[in-house]
């Protein structure tokens, strides 16, 4: 007997191209504690806390998800650990792995709060992070984040080692910032014990620099790598947009998530839920549906109906494009649509 199909299961989240939607990311907060160049304008304009679904409401549409299917959600933001009481969602949701279909639920943070809830994350389920981590340089972290110091986020990389999570560690290029400075970036990783993704920067949001300004193509970075490192290909098993290489001289695994160089869009099995519940099927395009107006005016019903509207007009592809005077793809910012 098939036990994975019940009377009354709902049916799973197939997009109008035939791909499956198993994860959900959900910016719990588009709010942080650091101002990175490649992501946010100096001074951002939030979106007003009155919008905010509250974390009941959050745990209910990740019940709706996981009900269609999703079996892995990543809370990310904006630094989802800035946002309140944020532990009693990761709790909630925590305490479905396993039983209701959910088999993972991760974490994108800038590590700055880490060191005061790596302990917790762990208790709750969580094995694995992603950590933003673009250098090791204090001045140079300073002038990216805008005023971060590199001591707080390697203590809250430290706190989650000593908890037993398994962290990644994501590195945006910046050309002319940190794209020479990766390689001391992935020894000091790899010597760690840590894997690393490098992410060609994307042109979401207004950050207030064009990004041909910003832009490193990753293709040209494995290049200058394979001058002193040795490089094999990995098998592709995680399902994600990056594609990993063991290099030889480390021990350690580089992942290459390179959105303008080689598109991933295919195998996309992700949406991505904003704090005020807005549902975007593609980080570079702008197509969304209200989940928050679904769930307060329409109920659980209504949640359904939308997700099917969502999955048929899920986009093929993003579109973006970093030539020099270029279009931003999408007026939102990263924080906003989920990391
Ligand atoms: N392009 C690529 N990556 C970005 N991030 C934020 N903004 C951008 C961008 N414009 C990444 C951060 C972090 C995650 C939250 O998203 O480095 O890893
Ligand atoms: Fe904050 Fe992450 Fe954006 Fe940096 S990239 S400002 S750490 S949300």
């Amino acid at each position: 007997m098939d036990r994975t199909s019940h009377i009354g299961e709902k049916p799973k989240l197939i997009d109008q191209f035939g791909r499956q939607i198993t994860y959900l990311r959900l910016s719990v907060t588009d709010r942080c504690d650091l101002r990175c160049v490649y992501c946010m304008k100096a001074r951002p304009e939030f979106l007003p806390k009155a919008d905010l679904l509250s974390l009941e409401e959050l745990t209910v549409l990740c019940d709706a998800f996981i009900a269609r299917g999703v079996t892995k959600i990543r809370l990310t933001g904006g630094e989802p650990l800035v946002r309140k009481d944020i532990l009693t969602l990761i709790d909630n949701l925590g305490a479905r792995i396993g039983c209701a279909g959910l088999k993972e639920l991760c974490l994108t943070t800038n590590a700055t709060q880490l060191p005061r809830y790596a302990m917790r994350l762990a208790e709750a389920g969580i094995k694995r992070l992603n950590v933003s981590l673009d250098t090791l340089d204090p001045e140079v972290f300073s002038l990216l984040t805008r005023g971060g110091k590199v001591e707080q986020t390697l203590a809250g990389i430290a706190a989650a080692k000593a908890a037993g999570l398994h962290v990644k560690i994501n590195a945006v290029a910046m050309k002319n910032r940190n794209d020479t400075h990766l390689p001391d970036l992935i020894r000091w990783a790899h010597g760690e014990g840590h894997d690393v993704s490098l992410i060609e920067v994307m042109p979401v949001g207004d950050v207030g620099a064009d990004r041909s300004t910003q832009f490193v193509s990753l293709l040209d970075m494995r290049r200058q790598f394979e001058a002193f490192w040795t490089l094999t290909d990995l098998a592709d098993d995680t399902g994600g947009p990056s594609r990993y290489v063991q290099v030889k001289e480390t021990g350690g695994r580089l992942g290459f998530i390179s959105p303008l160089t080689g598109n991933f869009c295919a195998g996309c099995n992700r949406v991505r839920m904003t704090c005020t519940g807005e549902l975007f099927m593609c980080l570079g395009q702008n197509g969304s549906v209200d989940l928050r107006r679904a769930l307060r005016e329409g109920g659980p019903g209504e949640v359904d109906r939308l997700l099917d509207l969502a999955m048929a007009t899920k986009p093929l592809q993003h579109e973006f494009d970093v030539t020099p005077g270029a279009k931003t793809a999408v007026a939102r910012n990263m924080a906003r649509t989920g990391g």
